[in-house]
C-alpha cells in the first residue's frame, strides 16, 4: 500500500493556499487536524486518494453517508442520466412522489414527509414543527448528542452569560433548552415532573454517534417514548446517522420504537445532499401550505438529490442482506481490535453496533458523554496518526465514529485489524516510555 502521509507536499501547499481564503483552510471544523489535513483527489469503494497520490482505506465514509461506498455505480449512473434532464425545476416531479412513497414504506413513523437538504435543516424544522404543534416552548436534548450547527440544539440552559455571547445564543433559546444525561431515563422523568407541561419535544440520537459511539441501554428508548406520551411531548428521533444505516427503517425498525417525528440525511442518498423530516400526519400538517408554519427551500426535492436517494434506497430495499453482511464484518473487526487491546496491554475498549464502531482509551464503560470524556484523547490522537501513516483514515476526533461500508470486504477488514494491532504496539511503546520518565 502506498502511504507516505509524512511527506505530502501537495496537501501542505493546498492547505497554505486554502488558509488564505477559508478559515483554517476548511469548510467544516472537523475536517481540520494538526498540522493540516490531506486534500482529496478522488475516491471509489472504500478507498480515498489524495493529491500526493497516497491511498487510504476510509473509515470516515462521509461521516456515515456512504453505506454503499464511494462512487457507487447504481447511484452515479442514475444521477448522470438525470443531469442531462436538468438539475433544478422548483416544481414537483414524479420522482419526488416515488421517493416520498418509498420513505413511507421504509420508515415506520412516516405518515407524511418533507424533504430538505441537510441534517441540520431537518432537526431545526423538526423542533419548529413540535413547538407549533404542541404550542409549547421548551425542548429536551441529551448531553453529547449533536443535531447540527443551529441554536436550538447547540444551546443549553446552564450556559454562562459569557458562553451565550461567545456562541451567539439568545437567552430565550438557552433558557428553553434543557440538557440531560443520555441513557438516564430517571433524569428525564425528574425534569418532566418539574416542567413537562411546557416541553414541546424530546430530541435524541437513538444511537449516540457524536460522543464516540454510545448505543442505548436496554429499554432506554422505550422509557423515553412512554415518558413523552405521559406528558404530551413529542419524541423526535434524530436518525441523521442511524437512518438507512442501522437498518432500512433506521433505529425505529432496529429497536421497534415509533417516534412522533424523525429526521434523516446522510445514508439516505449515499453521498448526495438531501434530508427528510418524517412523522405523524397530524403533526406534520402544521407545515405550510396546509398549516401556518412556514418552511421552504429552493433546493428541497431537487431532481439530482432525489434521483440519488431513490437509487440508494431502491438498492438497499432489494439487497437487505447487506445489513447483516456489513454487521458481521464490523463484528470481526471489533474482535480483532479487542484481541489487539489485550495483546498490547492497553487500557481501552470498543463500542460497536451494526456498521459502526469506536475505540475509547479508558477503563470505564462508555455509556454517556461523561464516561466518553474519561477517554485519553492524546492517546486517541496518537492512534489516529499511527493509522494514517499506514494508510488507514479514521475520523480524527475521539468523539466521532468509524463507519464501514459495503465496500469494506473481508480482506480489507483483516488488513485493517493488522494495522490497528501495529498502531497499538506503537502506542504501548509510547505509554511505556512515558511511564519511565
Ligand atoms: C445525528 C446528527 N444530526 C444532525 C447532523 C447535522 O447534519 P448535517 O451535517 O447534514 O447538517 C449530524 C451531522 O453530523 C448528525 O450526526
Amino acid at each position: 500500500m502506498n502511504s507516505k502521509y509524512i511527506d505530502n507536499d501537495n496537501s501542505r501547499g493546498l492547505f497554505e493556499r486554502a488558509s488564505r481564503s477559508m478559515i483554517k483552510g476548511v469548510n467544516s471544523p472537523i475536517r481540520y487536524f494538526e498540522p493540516y489535513p490531506f486534500f482529496v483527489k478522488r475516491a471509489r469503494g472504500c478507498k480515498v486518494h489524495d493529491v500526493d497520490n497516497n491511498q487510504y482505506i476510509d473509515y470516515c465514509m462521509g461521516y456515515g453517508a456512504l453505506l454503499l461506498g464511494h462512487a457507487f455505480k447504481a447511484v452515479i449512473d442514475a444521477v448522470r442520466e438525470q443531469l442531462a434532464r436538468g438539475s433544478l425545476y422548483c416544481m414537483p416531479t414524479e420522482q419526488e412522489v416515488e421517493l416520498a412513497e418509498l420513505l413511507q414504506r421504509c420508515i415506520p413513523c412516516a405518515e407524511a414527509v418533507r424533504l430538505v437538504n441537510t441534517g441540520m435543516e431537518a432537526t431545526y424544522h423538526a423542533i419548529r414543527i413540535a413547538r407549533a404543534y404542541t404550542r409549547r416552548r421548551k425542548i429536551v436534548r441529551f448531553d453529547g448528542c449533536y443535531h447540527g450547527s443551529h441554536d436550538y440544539t447547540l444551546a443549553r440552559r446552564d450556559m454562562s452569560r459569557e458562553e451565550r455571547m461567545d456562541k451567539a445564543i439568545l437567552d430565550g433559546v438557552a433558557d428553553n433548552t434543557l440538557v440531560l444525561p443520555y441513557n438516564d431515563p430517571d433524569a428525564l422523568m425528574d425534569a418532566m415532573r418539574r416542567e413537562g407541561d411546557d416541553v414541546a419535544a424530546v430530541i435524541v440520537e437513538p444511537v449516540m454517534a457524536n460522543a464516540g459511539l454510545i448505543p442505548p441501554e436496554d429499554g432506554y428508548l422505550g422509557r423515553l417514548s412512554s415518558i413523552c406520551r405521559e406528558y404530551g411531548s413529542l419524541l423526535i428521533f434524530d436518525e441523521v446517522v442511524t437512518g438507512f444505516r442501522l437498518a432500512l427503517g433506521g433505529a425505529e425498525e432496529y429497536y421497534n420504537i415509533k417516534p412522533d417525528i424523525a429526521t434523516f440525511a446522510k445514508a439516505m442518498a449515499n453521498g448526495f445532499a438531501i434530508a427528510c423530516i418524517a412523522g405523524r400526519r397530524d403533526v406534520m400538517s402544521v407545515l405550510a401550505p396546509e398549516g401556518r408554519l412556514y418552511q421552504g427551500s429552493t433546493f428541497a426535492g431537487n431532481p439530482i438529490s432525489v434521483t440519488a436517494s431513490l437509487a440508494t434506497i431502491r438498492y438497499l430495499t432489494r439487497h437487505r442482506s447487506l445489513y447483516s453482511r456489513i454487521a458481521r464484518r464490523c463484528g470481526e473487526l471489533v474482535s480483532m481490535i479487542d484481541d489487539a487491546i489485550e495483546d498490547n496491554g492497553l487500557t481501552a475498549r470498543v463500542n460497536s453496533i451494526a456498521s459502526m464502531l469506536q475505540v475509547f482509551f479508558t477503563s470505564r464503560e462508555v455509556r454517556d458523554h461523561a464516561t466518553a470524556r474519561s477517554s485519553n484523547t492524546e492517546l486517541f490522537k496518537a492512534y489516529f496518526r499511527a493509522l494514517l501513516k499506514q494508510g488507514i483514515f479514521i475520523p480524527p476526533s475521539q468523539f466521532e465514529v468509524c463507519f464501514l461500508s459495503l465496500a469494506h470486504d473481508d480482506t480489507i477488514i483483516r488488513s485493517t485489524g493488522e494495522s490497528i494491532d501495529r498502531a497499538f504496539r506503537e502506542l504501548r511503546e509510547q505509554v511505556e516510555v512515558a511511564g519511565r520518565q
